[in-house]
């Protein structure tokens, strides 16, 4: 049972071309729509005590601004920066800017797919990653964050 008396806030962020989810490459990607992936992870954050901000951008500018704007009233973040977890420095330096536990996930296994998935320069900031564990990998990451809240509370 959960001693939290606040309910955290998480910011749970999505990268580029993660907008057409349900229509892209849905066998690597799944069918469910980002909007159906949101309100999945708002109702079972919810029933962790766990408020979400969902946000998603093309734009790495844009991601960077978002975590910048947030994490002062936030206590963890949920990533999936998709084609930016392999090359984006600026991102990797804004998570760790903001110095919050923040979880990696990706729906697709990214060590098993092309060789330029394998590199995340993400992970090195975040506490753990999920990866090909489709949609429900982001209910992990609740998980994750919400037994760490617990544990601080305790
Ligand atoms: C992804 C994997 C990335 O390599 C890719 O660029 C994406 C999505 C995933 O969720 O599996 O856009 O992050």
């Amino acid at each position: 049972m959960s001693r939290r008396k606040h309910t955290p806030t998480v910011m749970v962020i999505h990268g580029p071309n993660l907008n057409l989810l349900g229509a892209r490459e849905p066998d690597i990607y799944g069918t469910l729509s980002l909007k159906a992936i949101d309100r999945e992870i708002k109702r079972y954050a919810r029933s962790k005590r766990i408020r979400t901000i969902c946000y998603q951008s093309n734009h790495e500018g844009k991601i960077i601004d978002f975590i910048h704007a947030n994490y002062c009233g936030c206590s963890g973040i949920i990533i999936n920066p998709a084609a930016y977890t392999h090359y984006s420095i600026a991102i990797r330096d804004a998570v760790a800017a903001a110095n919050l536990p923040a979880v990696e996930v990706h729906l697709s296994d990214i060590s098993a797919r092309e060789d330029f998935r394998r590199k995340s320069l993400i992970s090195g900031v975040c506490i753990t990653r999920i990866s090909g564990a489709g949609w429900q990998g982001y209910l992990r990451a609740v998980d994750i964050l919400a037994e760490r809240f617990d544990l601080e509370a305790s």
